[in-house]
């Protein structure tokens, strides 16, 4: 745990998860897709844009809460979904979602995630957006929808950007596969992260918790969720399947994984309250641009008709304090949070909103900035 002390910025806390899991897992959550270009680019693009502060400004007081969707939040930086959390560290999903909580902002649980809707909620009555598919299964859906209506998520987030699985070819080389295989070389990659070992044999089996808890999911193949899960991907999914979820969920919902300005605006128009800019992380299809790139054109077609967040490469407060200036409410991160857990749990994931808090304040008094709403695109050179 003290080693996370040690980390001082959020690429500190990738060094860390790089040592402590298996390499499998660690290509796992780090990889992009294809050439990884995409994924390069997406740190890259932020270092080419320049700040230009303002001086002799009073900067003794500082707020960063906002809102977003209308709920306030201590801080603009929102946690994006990411399956299968407790394969980075056995305290998972609720580990994540408390230590949000703690730092005032919100989670989002994935639907492929390792723990369930209802037990990340009885965990914490902090923040909560639920991510969702829209699968052929059309009664799990529904189903989904309304356990997360019960169990209190003030949001729902529909990815949009996965039709198909992007091509991860570290996955292949390393022959990563659920349930894991007993190739050689998984056993020996395993076998040289005894902790990791530990944990994963003595914690309760790693699942897809809101399918495994599903009582419509109809669980062909012998009941192997992986094969479930591929076969409810529908490529056919539309603009009127979207509109669909959105009028049955009735509440704040936001469409995750636009990168083109007639999407967005298509996306207000069937009635989307939030749109994440987002090209998955570079996961999905590689030479999709760097989403900082493309969000002053989001921005303008949207006109303000919708909530923008963005994610995608965001590892410092200047990235942070750049995409607001540019029109986002707020942005979101995945890899860092995972990257946090796997080097020292909850205790890591505080530690990381702890640094990213002090960066963004610290950016803000350089800047000349007293409060989120002061970021405007005056600061950007
Ligand atoms: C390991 C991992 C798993 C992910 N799982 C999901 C998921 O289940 N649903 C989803 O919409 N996005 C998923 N994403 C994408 C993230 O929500 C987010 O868009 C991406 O991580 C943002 O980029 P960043 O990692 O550079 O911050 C995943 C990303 C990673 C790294």
């Amino acid at each position: 745990m003290s080693q996370v002390k040690n980390c001082f910025n959020l690429n500190d806390f990738r060094v860390l998860a790089k040592k402590r899991l298996p390499r499998m897992i660690y290509d796992y959550l780090e990889g992009g897709a294809d050439d990884e270009v995409t994924l390069t680019r997406n740190e890259s693009r932020f270092s080419k844009i320049q700040l230009m502060p303002r001086v002799l400004r009073d900067v003794s007081n500082i707020d960063l809460s906002t809102t977003v969707l209308g709920q306030k939040v201590d801080l603009p930086v929102l946690l994006s979904p990411t399956g299968q959390t407790r394969m980075f560290h056995h305290t998972g999903e609720p580990a994540v979602a408390r230590a949000a909580a703690k730092a005032g902002t919100v989670y989002s649980l994935s639907s492929v995630s390792s723990t369930s809707i209802e037990d990340v909620a009885a965990i914490t009555d902090g923040l909560k957006w639920f991510q969702i598919y829209v699968w052929r299964d059309r009664e799990v859906i529904k189903e989904f929808m309304d356990r997360c209506r019960v169990a209190g998520y003030n949001a729902l987030c529909l990815t949009v950007d996965l039709p198909v699985h992007g091509n991860r070819e570290r996955d292949l080389r390393n022959r990563l596969t659920f349930p894991t295989s007993l190739a050689p070389k998984v056993v020996a990659d395993i076998l040289s992260h005894p902790q990791w070992l530990y944990h994963y044999m003595t914690n309760p089996k790693i699942n897809i918790s809101n399918v495994k808890d599903s009582k419509n999911a109809r669980l062909s193949h012998g009941g192997n969720l992986i094969d479930y899960i591929s076969n409810q991907l529908d490529s056919a999914v539309d603009w009127d399947d979207a509109a669909w979820m959105i009028e049955h969920w009735n509440g704040p919902f936001l469409i995750k994984g636009i990168v083109n300005a007639e999407d967005a605006k298509r996306a207000v128009e069937i009635g989307a309250s939030g749109i994440i800019v987002s090209n998955h992380g570079g996961r999905q299809l590689d030479y999709m641009p760097p989403t900082i790139e493309v969000l002053p054109e989001i921005v303008k077609a949207v006109a303000g008709r919708a909530e923008i967040l963005l994610d995608s490469g965001v590892r410092r407060g200047t990235d942070v304090v750049k995409a607001l200036a540019l029109g986002a409410s707020a942005v979101m991160i995945g890899r860092p949070y995972l990257y946090a857990l796997a080097a020292g749990g909850e205790a890591g994931v505080d530690r990381m909103f702890e640094l990213l808090r002090a960066e963004i304040m610290r950016d803000m008094a350089l800047l000349g900035c007293t409060k989120i709403s002061d970021l405007t695109s005056d600061f950007i050179r």
